[in-house]
């Protein structure tokens, strides 16, 4: 069974608090934060703050994806904030090993993303430390854009190289694009977390929107 992570970047910031518990009540496994900085994706959503803000609205985990350079500087402000995981871009950080070590051993689950044209061979030596990788299936920095066609032979690619190395339990969590129709092809190609904005926010019956990305 698929998890399914709503992203609150397509969320009515105006009522945050309403829109999280209503995707809780239909069925939404993790809420996923996208936390953007202007500078690694060319917007800047919100920091540590907000997520401090919305932690008592649920209890759902906070799955936070940092689009952000240098990860390693806030780390510690989202930890403190509430974040129960939390994902660095490859592409963000000189010293991976040590920014993912970071998140472990501050008791989190860590995560690594992964740009569209970015190969998932960085990922190769920090297999035993993580938990989750991110396939981004499209250039990051905006909810509502098109699925990239080509992130599915990266999926594949990416499972294969989990399975050989016995792996499998790493989480492989797709982010961009995710709807009814591109579900079933990540899900297919491997991928068990899926992230959607508009294919939830947008609807007004998140609990039909939800079921159709399962
Ligand atoms: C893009 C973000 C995604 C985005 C997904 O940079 O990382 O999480 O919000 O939005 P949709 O599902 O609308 O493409
Ligand atoms: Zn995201």
């Amino acid at each position: 069974m698929s998890i399914i992570a709503p992203s609150i970047l397509s969320a009515n910031f105006a009522a945050l608090a309403d829109d999280i518990k209503d995707v809780e009540r239909a069925g939404a496994d993790w809420i996923h934060i996208d936390v953007m900085d202007g500078h690694f994706v060319p917007n800047l959503t919100f920091g540590a703050p907000v997520v401090q803000a919305i932690r008592p609205v649920t209890k759902l985990p906070f799955d936070v994806h940092l689009m952000i350079e240098r990860p390693e500087q806030l780390i510690p402000s989202f930890i403190k904030a509430g974040a129960d995981r939390i994902t660095v871009h490859a592409e963000a950080c000189t010293h991976l090993h040590r920014v993912v070590h970071m998140i472990k051993e501050a008791g989190l689950p860590a995560g690594v993303a992964f740009n569209p044209a970015t190969p998932i061979a960085a990922v190769e030596n920090l297999l035993d430390d993580l938990d989750l990788i991110l396939i981004m299936t499209v250039n990051p920095g905006f909810g509502g854009q098109q699925f990239i066609p080509q992130s599915l032979p990266k999926l594949r690619q990416l499972r294969t190289m989990l399975a050989e190395r016995g792996m499998s339990h790493i989480h492989i969590q797709v982010d961009g694009g995710i709807n009814a129709q591109t579900s079933v092809l990540v899900r297919e190609a491997g991928a068990d977390v899926l992230v959607a904005g508009n294919a939830v926010f947008l609807e007004q019956d998140r609990a039909a929107a939800i079921a159709s990305l399962r």
